[in-house]
């Protein structure tokens, strides 16, 4: 697999977003938080998702005091909702925004890091309801609104254990190889039929409670902080992607 990154010296213009409507799954807290406060900040009205209301108003609020546009608010537990949850979903953002210029499937969970002979199998199955399951039904209930937009695009979120396998990464490892399969699937679906693009991107190490959790011995702050691998992330939600499809993004 060819992996890409985004032009070192990129500098987003100051309005890249603006007039976008973007959701941003897992946008209370870590790399979702900082996307949804840096797309705001280039002028997109960001529809935050995510399973914890309090951490998702106070990245509305965040939002608000900073004077971006007002954004959307969904409270959903990707573990647990069910089919007609997305289908309601899309309909009920329909009715405020009849298409959609974005969406970053960020939100994630790591699961048990141990061998696969003791992994437990309900462990395995929510690691894929929210790393896959829930990204295809999202996906699935959103792309009309997504290919109603002039230009869009759907930025899955990969890890370097979804490249190359390592020990002990088990259901992670497999749902994030799982991630990409699905992105390059749907990207050559799309590729000639409509203005929807389709790329992947692996934010590499970065201080978040994710992180921290996964590696207890590492000092925190020797990884860079969510806000300083934006510049992917703005690359390949604006028009400066444009025409880029199918391929797969490291941030760092
Ligand atoms: N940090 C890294 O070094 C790193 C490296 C490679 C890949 N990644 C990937 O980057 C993405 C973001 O990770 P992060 O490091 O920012 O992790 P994080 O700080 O743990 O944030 C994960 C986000 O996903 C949300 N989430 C988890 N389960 C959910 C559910 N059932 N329903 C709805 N939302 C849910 C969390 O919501 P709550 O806060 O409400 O729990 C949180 O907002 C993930 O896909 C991860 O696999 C991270």
């Amino acid at each position: 697999m060819e992996i890409l990154t985004a032009p070192a010296d990129y500098a987003p213009r100051a309005d890249l977003l603006t007039g976008k409507t973007i959701v941003v799954t897992g946008a209370g807290d870590g790399i979702g938080r900082a996307a949804a406060l840096s797309y705001a900040q280039h002028g997109a009205t960001i529809i935050l998702l995510g399973r914890t209301g309090h951490k998702l108003e106070a990245v509305y609020d965040e939002i608000e005091a900073a004077g971006g546009p007002r954004p959307g608010f969904i409270e959903l537990d990707l573990a647990t909702a069910a089919e007609e949850n997305y289908q309601t979903l899309s309909d009920n953002l329909a009715t405020e925004f009849p298409y959609l210029d974005g969406l970053l499937h960020n939100a994630g969970i790591l699961g048990d890091r141990r061998p696969i002979e003791s992994a437990g199998y309900a462990s395995w199955q929510q690691v894929m309801q929210v790393n896959v399951n829930a990204q295809f039904l999202l996906t699935r209930y959103l792309l009309p609104q997504l290919q109603g937009a002039p230009a869009a695009s759907i930025v899955f979120t990969s890890s370097g254990v979804g490249r190359t396998g390592r020990a002990y990464w088990g259901a992670y490892a497999a749902s994030k190889f799982a991630t990409e399969g699905f992105m390059q699937v749907l990207a050559s679906e799309l590729e000639n039929t409509s203005k929807v693009r389709v790329n992947s991107l692996n934010p590499g190490a970065t201080n978040t409670s994710m992180r921290r959790t996964a590696y207890p011995a590492e000092t925190p702050t020797d990884n860079p902080a969510p806000q300083d691998i934006m510049p992917a992330y703005l690359f390949l939600m604006g028009d400066d992607s444009a025409g880029i499809t199918g391929m797969a993004f490291d941030a760092q």
